[in-house]
């Protein structure tokens, strides 16, 4: 593993444009260092609705050349190379491995297809960035970081929630005691569910770790390891037409309540589901309400907006009892850099907030939440990561 001290969003952020600014310039260096800027050879496989979120992001990078493409679906790999002026396709992970060498994978295909693909590129020795979750079970993701640690390579997952400049000051308001004795936080996203895609609502899908994923990172991040989860899930909708398969029965639940025991005390809840009419649409910047809340005897702290995309955060607090808003801005932070980040990472050294131990905790918690709700009963876990999460 990494040694190399953290590095917060704002300092990344520096040292990517200063890379940018020398790129303009023709000669790409770190600040402070003699050797030219190495560009990490990168494929991204799953050229889906999330990759036109992704690819802007990857190709804009000082750090990174994306080199190669892939998708089950040739057309769609075709079809974004040349959108994004990468040289090479390939229609199967094989013939990529196979193919144009490259150092990092972007894997940005089905949920229930990160864990193969995962674990194919590991063992081929490349660096993985994943999207959620990076297996399905916490045993097989477990499995996953050992091969990575065993041959000196790096998996990440997402969401990336705790590089935002919002968490950060809900972690140092938190770290400061300014809510007195923490005692409950809630969180909730939801929206009418994806369209275009079946997996969402087979097994192994779901609205837990689509959704509620980023909220459960979020608040495993700010209130620490969870101890036991209790939780009741549902399907509302047993039927949906989707674009890839037409009509579909809904498999996995589509709704789902989340209890988590952090310790000393602290009780958190987090709602998740794919039919939650919202007035605001899902797009960020729309959502103002409060969709986390954090609550002790001295204290709030309400996120305005989305975790993905907060807008700031209000605070109130026994010595300053009105509302106040704080950290509206982003600094540069983007829901859709977690591998672009990834990338930075493996050619500076410099290491991210977000930690594979932090995704496969999460992992746990949606494992341990579909669980009890099967069993009814309250699931212990065994897993954790290193906190706090401090930038
Ligand atoms: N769409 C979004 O806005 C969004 C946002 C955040 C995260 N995500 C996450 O991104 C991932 C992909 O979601 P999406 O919405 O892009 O789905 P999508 O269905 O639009 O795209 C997935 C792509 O992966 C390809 N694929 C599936 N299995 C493959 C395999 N074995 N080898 C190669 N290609 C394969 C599919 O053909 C498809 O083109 C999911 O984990 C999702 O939770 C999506």
């Amino acid at each position: 593993m990494n040694t190399t001290p953290s590095l917060n969003r704002r300092n990344f952020t520096k040292t990517a444009l200063l890379a940018g600014a020398a790129l303009a310039a023709g000669t790409i260096s770190t600040p402070g260092a003699d050797a030219p800027v190495k560009r990490i050879r990168t494929g991204l496989i799953g050229c889906g609705s999330v990759s036109n979120q992704y690819l802007p992001q990857l190709a804009r990078s000082p750090f990174v050349e994306v080199v190669s493409l892939c998708d089950i679906k040739p057309e769609r790999a075709r079809r974004q190379t040349e959108r994004f002026k990468v040289a090479h396709h390939y229609p199967h992970i094989d013939a990529m491995l196979a193919g144009e060498p490259f150092d990092f994978l972007v894997d940005t295909t089905d949920m229930q297809a990160h864990e193969k693909i995962n674990g194919q590129a590991l063992e081929a020795g490349k660096h993985v960035w994943s999207e959620k979750p990076i297996a399905n079970t916490l045993a097989a993701g477990q499995e996953l970081l050992r091969v990575a640690n065993k041959k000196g390579i790096r998996l990440w997952g997402a969401p990336i929630t705790v590089q935002s400049p919002q968490f950060a000051f809900m972690a140092k308001q938190l770290a400061a005691r300014k809510l007195g004795r923490v005692a409950a936080a809630h969180a909730n996203y939801g929206h009418e569910g994806p369209d275009w895609s079946a997996f969402f609502y087979e097994k192994g899908g779901g609205s837990m770790p689509d959704l509620a994923v980023y909220n459960l990172t979020s608040l495993s991040g700010l209130l620490g390891p969870v101890k036991h989860v209790t939780a009741m899930v549902s399907i509302v909708t047993p039927e949906r037409t989707v674009g890839d398969k037409g009509r579909i029965r809904v498999t996995e639940e589509d709704n789902a309540m989340v209890l988590m025991d952090h310790g000393n005390g602290v009780i958190s809840h987090v709602q998740s589901g794919f039919n939650y009419f919202n007035p605001n649409g899902h797009e960020g910047r729309n959502e103002t309400r409060h969709t986390i809340s954090i609550v002790g005897s001295a204290g709030f702290m309400g996120m305005v907006g989305y975790d993905w995309e907060p807008l700031g955060v209000d605070l109130a607090t026994q010595d300053a009892p009105t509302l106040e808003r704080h950290a509206t801005d982003a600094k540069g932070y983007a829901w859709q850099q977690g591998a672009t980040l990834a990338a930075e990472c493996l050619v500076t050294g410099q290491e991210l907030l977000v930690t594979p131990e932090h995704a496969l905790h999460v992992l746990d918690i949606i494992t341990a939440a579909r669980e009890s709700g099967a069993s009814g009963k309250r699931i212990p876990l065994t897993s954790t990561f290193k906190w706090p999460i401090v930038s």
